[in-house]
């Protein structure tokens, strides 16, 4: 324990998040461009995180407030004015860590797939190995864009080339620097000083260190992995929806082996912050998304898209959208309904067909089925929503409250203008416009009596 906990102590990480990624085309700096529902310098901090980096320094930049606002405590901060490169960068902890005795390991903010036990081994290997450097590499299929690790005849690193500073030769190396290194942090910050920017960039490259430490005959290694699925660096919308893809698969598979059924993994988008439960359904064309928590025994099905919100054990969800709402056990909603931020569904709650609800809560055993419209409303248990209610919450300037008690029945096409209150065991009839208080086991009817007209018919035709 005590030995373990020493080694944690002297362990750094460096993030690189100062660039504006141009590449990108975006408004949006480019390691805030969230992969499956987390933007990749989060992806990032939490792999080093959980990989027991005991103290994170993330280098900003372009978009400096922001990335300080989304990380927050999770790490410490150091401004990067301009960007001169991946060295400079690096160079601008200089003052938290010259000095220091440990490992330090840097890791690019555009790399989201990199996962926490690589970054463990990675720091294993370069301790166990005492090297000055290692550098994490991977094969790649298509190399471009990627600078090459280039080794000696014995297989030892001697250099990394970037793509715009490559020779034809040096081109076809598939084996690609993945931005991520342990340094020997003392080794780090000396090396550092002597890199220069004399390249096709004029920028300060960190690769160069290994160079300079090699030059220097200090030991340089490497750890390779075998495939890119981790390495990718997100420099372009393409790889943006590449690293997608691949976390996507990920997350899907870790939801599978927990016990939950994804009908159509390939068509399935279920964001890295949700929790499903075991014996869950889960349909083809869904995207489940933000904080959303699913019970067990739930069913979502064809089409459904739920953001930021929790339903319980058993519901049930028909090609619907919901948004930031609680859903309670055995409630079932769509098709085609869409429950709106605020809505608070009980148990055993149905909502059918066309139904749209908005910041309301309904209780339990309570039923919509058809076509209606339920906003800032309050309803009690048990209660009947008929086909085409409206509940007309909005005068054009406030939205006003409607509370429906306990085992009402609301007829088809009634419209309750609020605010508006129908008590408890009451009736409103059918087509009624409701303007005024229904007291508790009254019937409310607010409509036109019929009126016949008998022999109607023939009188109508007679004239004609
Ligand atoms: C870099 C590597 C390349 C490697 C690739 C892996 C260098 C010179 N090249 O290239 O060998 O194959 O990553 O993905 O390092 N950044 C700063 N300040 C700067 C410049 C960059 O903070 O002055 C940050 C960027 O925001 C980004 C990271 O460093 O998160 C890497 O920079 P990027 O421009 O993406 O480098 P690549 O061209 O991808
Ligand atoms: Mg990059």
């Amino acid at each position: 324990m005590g030995s373990k906990e020493k080694v944690m102590q002297n362990r750094y990480v460096v993030v690189l998040a100062a660039g504006q990624g141009t590449r990108m085309k975006s408004k949006l700096f480019k390691v805030m461009h969230p992969v499956m529902g987390r933007p990749m310098v989060g992806h990032v901090v939490n792999a080093a995180i959980d990989a027991d980096a005991s103290e994170v320094i993330t280098i900003t930049g372009h978009g400096a407030e922001v990335v300080r606002d989304y990380l927050g405590d999770k790490s410490q901060y150091v401004f990067q004015e301009e960007q001169l490169g991946t060295a400079h960068a690096v160079m601008q902890a200089k003052d938290l860590l010259e000095g220091k005795e440990g490992t330090t390991l840097v890791l690019s903010g555009d790399t989201p797939l990199l996962r926490a036990e690589t970054l463990q081994q990675l720091m294993a290997f370069h301790e166990e190995e005492e090297a000055k450097a290692t550098i994490l590499t991977a094969l790649a299929d298509d190399p471009f864009g990627y600078g090459r690790v280039i080794r000696t005849e014995d297989g030892l690193v001697s250099k990394v080339v970037e793509e715009k500073d490559a020779s034809e030769d040096e081109k076809k190396v598939r084996e690609i620097n993945t931005g991520t290194y342990c340094f020997d942090n003392q080794a780090l910050f000396q090396a550092l000083e002597k890199v220069d920017n004399d390249n096709a960039q004029g920028e300060y490259y960190l690769p160069d260190v290994l160079e300079i430490l090699k030059n220097d005959h200090e030991k340089v290694g490497a750890f390779q992995l075998d495939n890119m699925d981790e390495a990718l660096g997100v420099n372009n919308r393409v790889a943006l929806a590449e690293a997608s893809r691949i976390m996507r698969e990920r997350i899907n598979e870790q939801h599978m082996t927990n016990g939950v059924s994804i009908i159509d993994p390939n068509s399935t988008y279920i964001e890295i912050d949700v929790e499903i439960a075991r014996d869950t359904v889960v349909e083809p064309n869904t995207y489940i998304k933000g904080r959303t928590t699913i019970g067990e025994d739930a069913f979502i099905g064809l089409g459904s898209v739920i953001s930021d919100s929790q339903l319980a054990d058993g519901v049930e969800i028909k090609q619907s959208v919901i948004e930031e709402s609680i859903i309670g056990k055995n409630s079932d909603v769509g098709p085609n309904s869409h429950l709106r931020t605020g809505s608070v569904l009980g148990e055993s709650v149905h909502i059918g067909n066309y139904v749209e609800v908005k910041k309301s809560t309904i209780g339990n055993l309570s039923k919509a089925g058809h076509h209606t419209y339920i906003g800032d409303a309050e309803i009690g248990v048990d209660v009947n929503v008929g086909c085409g209610v409206v509940v007309a919450n909005y005068n054009g300037i406030t939205k006003n409250k409607t509370i429906i008690g306990d085992n009402s029945f609301i007829g088809s096409n009634a419209t309750l203008v609020a605010p508006v209150e129908v008590g408890a065991n009451s009736f409103v009839a059918a087509g009624s416009t409701i303007t005024k208080e229904v007291p508790a086991s009254a019937l409310g009817i607010a409509r036109a009596r019929q009126e016949n007209k008998e022999g109607f018919h023939e009188r109508f035709f007679e004239k004609k």
